[in-house]
């Protein structure tokens, strides 16, 4: 079965100093973590601060974003070894804002994936329709694209290592979520395009995480749906007690 993955996307915010506070906070009440898996994916300046204090818990690091070559000079980007020698072990790549206002393509996040992978770290693939295209009926058609896109060429041994991230543009950082049902159905057709793609094994193990204003208050229903395998949280991320509460969902 899928082992749940509750992932916090702090974006562009927290200082170092704040980075460290906030996961000493996380450690203190984290407890034990049972049947499911919990990351954190902080900016990449307080990556190298933090993973000393993650070491031998059960809470693993990932960045937000990489460049698809191995070093060179690429003024400004950071490699998906730099990565891995600061001890992540998943990189969120092709995430909406970095589409919306850094002009990344599915080309662009499929040439990334490949380089994660190479590297051995686990890319978290984000995918979602935004509101005039839910409108127009053509989330899926969307949705579609970008799964076919950014996953072009890969084999299913790769694909085990992926986690797909379904975040409908519309619920990002605007309290609006999708509801349990349609979220759930296009997990579902998200899972089906798996199957056509890499067989049915390799579909039913990948995780799809839920992201848009996942909360403490609506995570419950979410995490209950059949093929809504964990959360990719932004803004409910940044607090301890919050996000905690969202990673020990019922
Ligand atoms: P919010 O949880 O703030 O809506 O952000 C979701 C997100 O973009 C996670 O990657």
């Amino acid at each position: 079965m899928r082992t749940p993955i509750i992932a916090g996307n702090w974006k562009m915010y927290k200082t170092v100093g704040e980075a460290v506070d906030l996961v000493k906070g996380l450690l203190e009440g984290l407890g034990e973590l049972r049947g499911r898996e919990m990351v954190i994916c902080p900016p990449f300046t307080a990556l190298y601060a933090v993973r000393p204090l993650l070491v031998g818990t059960s809470v693993g690091l990932g960045a937000q974003n990489l460049y698809h070559e191995r070093e060179g000079a690429y003024t400004g980007e950071v490699s998906p070894a730099m990565l891995a020698d600061v001890g992540c072990g998943y990189v969120i790549l092709g995430h909406s804002e970095r589409r919306q206002y850094f002009g990344e393509t599915d080309a662009g996040v499929n040439r990334k994936i490949g380089a994660a992978l190479a590297a051995g770290l686990r890319p978290i693939v984000c995918v979602g329709e935004v509101k005039a295209e839910r409108d127009q009926g053509r989330a899926e058609e969307v949705v579609g694209g970008q799964l076919a896109g950014c996953l072009d060429g890969l084999g299913a041994e790769q694909m085990a290592s992926v986690v797909i991230a379904y975040e409908p543009v519309w619920a990002i950082g605007t309290g609006d979520t999708a509801t349990p049902d349609d979220a759930q159905a296009m997990h579902a057709f998200i899972r089906g395009r798996l199957r056509e793609q890499f067989g049915p094994e390799t579909a039913e193990g990948v995780r799809i995480q839920y992201g848009g204003s996942v909360k403490p208050d609506n995570v419950d229903d979410l995490m209950a749906q059949a093929d809504i395998d964990g959360a990719l949280v932004g803004g409910a991320s940044l607090k301890a007690e919050g996000f905690l509460r969202i990673v020990h969902f019922q």
